[in-house]
């Protein structure tokens, strides 16, 4: 009993960590074009969370130059980010964290 509440605190505590390492990745890489709710330069996530699914969103951040056709632009201006496949998970995952937020 003790001992699956302790497994469970140890699952949220990782849940949490999660989401807020995907609000780092956010701030160091895409904030200055994107925010969370607000259109800026790009469209905002939440927008992007109601229309595409994680493989979409990271499909987009590794290559925007072989994606935006098929998402429904005429050119791209969103520069190629460099980072780990771990990263780009979670800023994927962060992004669909949005879905239906206002
Ligand atoms: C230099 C500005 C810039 C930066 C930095 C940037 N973006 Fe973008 N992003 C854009 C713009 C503008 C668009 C609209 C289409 C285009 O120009 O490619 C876009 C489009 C997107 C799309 C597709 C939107 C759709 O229609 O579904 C995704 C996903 C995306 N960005 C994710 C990110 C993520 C994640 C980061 C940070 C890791 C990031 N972007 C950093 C400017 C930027």
């Amino acid at each position: 009993m003790k001992h699956s509440l302790l497994l469970s605190l140890a699952f949220y505590a990782s849940l949490l960590a999660q989401e807020m390492d995907g609000k780092k990745v956010f701030e160091t890489y895409c904030w200055g074009c994107h925010h969370q709710t607000a259109v800026a330069f790009g469209p905002p996530f939440n927008e992007i969370a109601s229309k595409r699914s994680l493989e979409e969103i990271e499909a987009y951040i590794i290559e925007p130059e072989a994606m935006y056709k098929a998402f429904g632009y005429k050119r791209t201006v969103m520069t190629k980010i460099d980072m780990s496949e771990q990263e780009r998970h979670l800023i994927a995952r962060y992004i669909l964290s949005f879905k239906g937020k206002k």
